[in-house]
């Protein structure tokens, strides 16, 4: 048992609620148990009702704990998501002080393009390298080791409402565990779906939830943005729902079972019956039609999509077009909805099979998770301590020791890039 390495992975999302508990032995790493429960108390990523998100935490928690047959979990890996999240690109220069540049010129230069001023009520949850410059040479992605007396870092910085965040802490918390590190949810996905190739050529990440879509873009193998649209499934799921007079439940199943986005490709004639509201009769409703409404939000999500990317002028980067992932993505033939508005070529993302339980897990509603427990399998080893307790006091739920990690965050993306 002691030579068990277990590492923990927790995605709070919108609809569900999912833990995947790893295991590593030498250079072993795979799936021991996943827990996946509904989620009830967030709205497109953020927490609205801290004991339903407790409940949904702390249930996925112990499926998975059964499935791995692990007793006890102290720690996990979280994903953070949700429209507050704000993303944007700084830089910052210090001279070198020695004959050539080390690890610590690195942090100072890091810490400096963190020193941007951002409101008092947000705080920095990530800080990721995308290029150093060494004097006059640019497109350094290592600068440990070179000779140069000036050392210039551009940084994508992540940041997020403090309030908010720590709403998701105290629920994680209040479930029994400690969050080791938080991880924004579409670079967790990334880091699942796509292939270093895909990053160095320029991609976008689409991540379709429940309640937001996720987007990251990269190119040269680094980060160069992020954001979060606060537009997922559910938006899919209720469009249906107003559209053929029906409850959600029923446009949900709807969706799932028979829906599509392009009625050109179903056989419009087919019928389906749809229960109606409590006290209305069950009807036939076309599935070109059902494919009309749900066209309809795809488009519309696609040319949001399309717009922000124009806005930042970031279409010359992504020569590899985009890839679509998240529950949402299973719509059907959305990937062909998208490549005909976006104009680049667009795929329904899967993340990469690791060690157990491959077929369950290559889903990209667990794009997230899976992404959650690859880095933490890098970072976090040994979250089997039970005795581990949170240091909890009136006032301090561990919160500013939690923000001094998300700066390590940094360093573990640093670490990762090169
Ligand atoms: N087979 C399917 N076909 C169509 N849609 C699906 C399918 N399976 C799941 N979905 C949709 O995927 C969405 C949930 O995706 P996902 O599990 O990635 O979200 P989440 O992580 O809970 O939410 P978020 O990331 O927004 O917080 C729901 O809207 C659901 O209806
Ligand atoms: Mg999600």
């Amino acid at each position: 048992m002691n030579e068990k390495k277990v590492v923990v992975a927790l995605d709070i999302g919108t609809t569900k609620v999912c833990t995947t508990i790893g295991y590593k032995e030498g250079n072993n790493f795979e799936i021991i148990g996943v827990g996946s429960h509904p989620s009830y108390g967030l709205k497109k990523g953020s927490v609205v009702n801290i004991d339903k998100t407790v409940k949904s935490i702390h249930c996925s928690l112990e499926d998975a704990k059964l499935m791995a047959g692990v007793t006890s979990i102290s720690s996990a890996t979280i994903g953070i998501a949700g429209n507050h999240i704000y993303c944007f690109n700084s830089s910052g220069v210090v001279a070198v002080k020695g004959e050539e540049i080390v690890d610590s010129d690195v942090d100072r230069v890091l810490e400096a393009a963190k020193a941007v001023l951002i409101p008092s009520d947000r705080e920095v949850l990530h800080v990721i390298p995308q290029e150093f410059r060494v004097d006059s040479t640019a497109g350094i992605k290592n600068p440990v080791g070179m000779c140069g007396t000036r050392l210039e870092a551009h940084v994508h910085i992540v940041t997020g409402k403090i309030s908010l965040i720590q709403n998701i802490i105290k629920c994680v918390e209040a479930a029994g565990i400690s969050a080791n590190d938080m991880i924004l949810q579409p670079i967790a996905s990334s880091r699942s779906v796509l292939t270093q190739e895909e990053k160095e050529l320029g991609v976008v990440l689409i991540d379709i939830g429940g309640g937001t879509t996720d987007m990251a873009v990269w190119k040269d193998g680094s980060l160069i943005h992020s954001q979060i649209i606060p537009v997922g499934g559910n938006h899919f799921t209720n469009d249906l729902a107003v559209a053929l007079k029906i409850p959600h439940n029923e446009a949900e199943r709807v969706k799932i079972n028979h829906g599509g986005v392009l009625a050109e490709r179903l056989n419009q004639q087919a019928h389906i019956t749809v229960h109606g509201l409590s006290g209305t009769k069950s009807r036939e409703v076309s599935l070109g039609q059902v494919a009309k409404v749900l066209g309809a939000r795809s488009e519309e999500l696609f040319s949001v999509i399309k717009r922000q990317i124009e806005e930042k002028n970031l279409e010359e980067f992504i020569t590899g077009g985009y890839i679509i992932t998240g529950g949402g993505a299973l719509v059907k033939d959305l990937a062909e909805l998208g490549e005909y508005i976006l104009e680049k070529p667009t795929k329904i993302g899967y993340p990469r099979p690791f060690g157990g339980m491959t077929t369950v897990m290559q889903n990209p509603k667990f794009a997230t998770v899976l992404g959650l427990l690859l880095e933490s399998n890098k970072e976090n080893m040994g979250t089997l301590a039970p005795q581990e307790k949170i240091n909890k006091t009136p006032g301090n739920h561990g919160h500013g020791d939690i923000f001094g990690r998300f700066s390590d965050s940094l360093k573990n993306v640093f670490k990762e890039i090169f």
